[in-house]
């Protein structure tokens, strides 16, 4: 049975194993993800027995904006509505149950946050990515 945690109290090198299936997130180093837990507001997780399978995260302001970072659900676990888990426990969290509006952004995923309720009709994004900027003096 999968277990659901909101607690961000595990060793990030799990989570490097979880992140490296993904070419997005790709690379990271234990060092990073250790900072990025303690800074994160909330992070779900996935568990089997004492193996992480998944992971999502947020970022807010508890009133606002929250935008939804890094959800991902190991490759061995997939299309077992882990997702759709992971994001319903963002969205339906006590911490956040005053926020107005989620934000993601996604590439490839638009379906499945589609069936979650999200609506890519009223918002575009735009970003800034440092690795593709010039040195900056
Ligand atoms: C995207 C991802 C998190 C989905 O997790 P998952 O556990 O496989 O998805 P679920 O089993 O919870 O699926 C939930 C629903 O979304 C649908 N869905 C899942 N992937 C989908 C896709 N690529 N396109 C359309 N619908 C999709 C499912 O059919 C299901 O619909 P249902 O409730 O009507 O049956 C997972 O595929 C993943 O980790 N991908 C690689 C990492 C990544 O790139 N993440 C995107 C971050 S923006």
């Amino acid at each position: 049975m999968i277990r659901y945690s909101d607690s961000p109290d595990f060793d990030p090198q799990q989570l490097l194993a979880l992140f490296e299936q993904a070419d997005w997130a790709r690379g990271r180093s234990v060092n990073d993800i250790q900072r990025m837990l303690t800074e994160t507001d909330l992070l779900i997780s996935a568990w089997d027995g004492i193996q992480l399978v998944g992971v999502g995260r947020v970022l807010t302001d508890y009133v606002y904006r929250a935008s939804i970072w890094d959800v991902i659900v190991d490759v061995n676990y997939q299309d077992r509505d882990i997702g759709k888990g992971l994001v319903q426990g963002i969205l339906t969290h006590a911490s956040l149950a005053r926020v107005e509006l989620f934000w993601l952004c996604t590439r490839r995923y638009q379906g499945f946050y589609t069936s979650l309720g999200f609506s890519d009709k009223e918002q575009t994004g735009m970003v800034w990515d440092r690795r593709k900027q010039p040195p900056l003096s």
